[in-house]
């Protein structure tokens, strides 16, 4: 970008400070002139979305922490004080919960907006590698987060996921008394919780940065999945995309700021407001409903496959089913990026979106009867979709034609 830079110092101090430290040109190319395709839709603000829930977490985090207490004595009642009597606190402590449900919910749009529209493939693996990396950091960190209150769902979910890691041949118990802190949970576990809680986020900021490190070298991929050919198939970030995400921002702001104002606990599990007993053990055990595909896949594996016992079984898939996205870019071996254009691919797409949201279902299902059958079926078809349908899809399929620039995509023919 520098060699063509558009930017040139207004002023002296300008001039002093771009001669030792960039920042004001490397704003103005990456924020502002970057040439971002013309046909982006409201798919492509989640980005925006994304950071901006970050950014909201960690202000209202910051805040929590200043009155939260993380000893197993104290901790459940200071959220309740941060509740009734922190200036403020209700609502912050609301945004922060509801928060993270929005959080996850915006990337998951975010990621199957990149599924449908082949945004992973060839040149932007790195980009989809990182985001698959910062998925996993997000479940770390809303796992830990929600043990802090310390209620019965929190209490009892440490117990149920850090149980997973013993299934690990050899490391597996060592492992278990290292995520802990001791043989079972308790304040170790809720101190190390609370401190890695406060750390990961900023991790992810790091991440963050080089997502966008990774996207700005290709560029945008866009609905067409067709390269940018020209300039004419471009506009500058700023001020078309600036209003554009700033918008999508503002709309998503009416279901989150909803949740907040008038169902703020409605999204957690009436459980979390007992206080954490370890002789007591709750009814159903489910996790938060952004959990939920994975967790229905871990408790499908109820049977030993040769000879890996079914707990062993249940992590290897559980495991294998965030893992497997990684590899993504290498199963969809079709040269067309975008689902537009792939007709058979649109609908095993489909087919996959809505087995992923039975599988939320079947998390929080009871594991009896019908649902056992359902959840295996379920995770079956999430597996063969990556490992047998994309890879023999890229070789069958038929894509339709594709438009010769995104500029004939968007004028028609006589335009482009
Ligand atoms: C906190 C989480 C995340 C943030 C803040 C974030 C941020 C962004 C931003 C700002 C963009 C450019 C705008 C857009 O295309 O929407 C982008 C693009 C992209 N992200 Fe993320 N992202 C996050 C998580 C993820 C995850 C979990 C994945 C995949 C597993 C992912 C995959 C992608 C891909 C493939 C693109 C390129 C899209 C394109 O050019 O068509 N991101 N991300």
């Amino acid at each position: 970008m520098s060699e063509h830079s558009t930017y040139t110092p207004g002023t002296g101090i300008e001039k002093w400070l771009d001669e030792r430290l960039p920042i004001i040109r490397f704003s103005k190319e990456h924020l502002m002139d970057f040439p971002t395709p013309k046909n982006l839709n409201y798919w492509w603000t989640f980005g925006a979305i994304l950071v901006m829930c970050l950014v909201v977490q960690i202000v209202t985090g910051v805040i929590l922490a200043m009155h939260y207490t993380p000893n197993v004595a104290m901790a459940f009642d200071s959220v309740e004080h941060i509740r009734r009597d922190v200036n403020g606190g209700r609502i912050i402590q609301a945004t922060h919960a509801v928060g993270a449900s929005m959080f996850f919910a915006a990337v998951y749009i975010h990621i199957f907006r990149g599924m449908y529209f082949g945004s992973y493939k060839a040149p932007r693996e790195i980009l989809w590698i990182l985001g698959v990396l910062i998925f996993v950091l997000m479940m770390a960190t809303a796992f830990m987060g929600y043990v802090l209150p310390w209620g019965q769902m929190s209490g009892w979910a440490a117990t149920v996921i850090t149980n997973i890691f013993a299934a690990i041949p050899v490391i597996g118990n060592p492992l278990l008394e290292l995520l802990r802190g001791g043989f079972s949970v308790g304040n170790p576990t809720l101190n190390r919780f609370f401190s890695l809680h406060y750390l990961l986020p900023f991790v992810i900021a790091a991440v963050i940065v080089l997502h966008i490190w990774a996207l700005h070298v290709p560029g945008n991929n866009n609905p067409t999945g067709v390269d940018v050919k020209s300039s004419r198939d471009t506009l500058p970030f700023h001020p078309y995309y600036t209003m554009k995400d700033a918008f999508g921002m503002v709309l998503f702001m009416i279901p989150f700021a909803w949740f907040i104002f008038f169902a703020p606990d409605i999204l957690g599990h009436p459980d979390n407001y007992i206080q954490f007993n370890s002789q007591v053990t709750p009814t159903h055990i489910v996790p938060e409903w952004y959990f939920l595909p994975f967790y229905a896949i871990l408790r499908a594996i109820d049977f030993n496959i040769l000879f890996i016992d079914s707990k062993l079984g249940g992590v290897i898939f559980f495991g294998g089913s965030i893992v497997i996205l990684f590899f993504l870019p290498w199963l969809d071996r079709s040269k067309v990026r975008s689902g537009n254009f792939r007709p058979m691919f649109k609908w095993f797409y489909w087919l996959f979106v809505i087995n992923f949201v039975a599988l939320t279902y079947l998390g929080a299902a009871p594991a009896e009867g019908i649902y056992v059958i359902l959840a295996k079926i379920c995770t079956a078809y999430y597996f063969i979709h990556f490992l047998v349908i994309l890879p023999v899809l890229g070789r069958i399929e038929k894509p339709r034609p594709l438009p010769t620039s995104i500029s004939e995509s968007v004028l028609g023919k006589s335009h482009a």
